[in-house]
């Protein structure tokens, strides 16, 4: 199986796993990447009686046209009962790195404010270390190289997403070489630095749900068992 084939079994087990779970009143968040693409392909395929669903990036939105699914804002809700995302890497503590569509900052605000995350990712994904995947950083304009300057100072090296502008208007550094070994410290640590928007590291709101597309198999870590 290929990489793409994975992420498509991966995304089916979601929709499979959540389908029973939803009734009128539900309310799905949803992620963004190609993962995800292949859950919203799922939403597209099945009428889902829904109350609406929230998505972490304009482009999600716009793949989300066809399911006939009410798109909503977070401010409109309470809160998401189940929130569907992919990831750049995941460890066996469930801690994530996000951020390569850099869609960082709303996806982590919909997990946050989500009852359950079910990651879906295959196997590629998984690192014992996170840091294998260059962190994302979103930023304002106007702190870049300061921010900049104090990851190399932690030993990392940014490399600034040139010609990208995220949907909150910011841009992103992807920080390659930084040993997280604490992913919680260093999630607090990146975020006070003046100008961060926020960074792809998801220790402190975790997923609840791992699928892992495997060749043979989708794997179902639950973090609570
Ligand atoms: C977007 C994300 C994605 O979930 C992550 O980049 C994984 O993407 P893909 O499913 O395309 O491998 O965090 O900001």
């Amino acid at each position: 199986m290929n990489q793409d084939e994975k992420k498509q079994k991966a995304a089916e087990s979601a929709f499979s796993l959540v389908l029973p779970t939803l009734n009128k009143e539900s309310v799905l968040g949803i992620g963004t990447g190609s993962t995800t693409n292949f859950f919203i392909k799922e939403l597209n395929k099945t009428k889902v009686d829904i109350k609406g669903a929230i998505c972490s990036s304009e482009a999600s939105k716009d793949h989300l046209q066809e399911s006939g699914i009410k798109v909503m804002e977070l401010n409109e809700v309470h809160g998401i009962d189940v929130y569907i995302d992919g990831a750049d890497e995941f460890n066996s503590r469930f801690e994530l790195i996000k951020g390569g569509g850099g869609a960082l900052t709303r996806e982590k605000v919909l997990a946050n404010s989500s009852k359950e995350f079910i990651c879906i990712v295959d196997d590629t994904k998984y690192s014992g270390l996170l840091g294998n995947f260059p962190l994302p950083i979103e930023v304002l304009e106007v702190a870049r190289s300061a921010i900049s300057r104090e990851i190399m100072r932690m030993g990392g090296k940014p490399v600034y997403r040139q010609g990208f502008i995220t949907d909150n208007g910011h841009q992103i550094i992807d920080v390659h070489n930084l040993k997280i070994d604490i992913p919680f410290e260093m999630e607090a640590t990146i975020n006070n630095i003046p100008g961060v928007v926020e960074n792809g590291i998801f220790a402190k709101r975790t997923a609840d749900i791992i699928l892992q597309a495997t060749d043979s198999e989708i794997k179902t870590l639950n973090k609570n068992q």
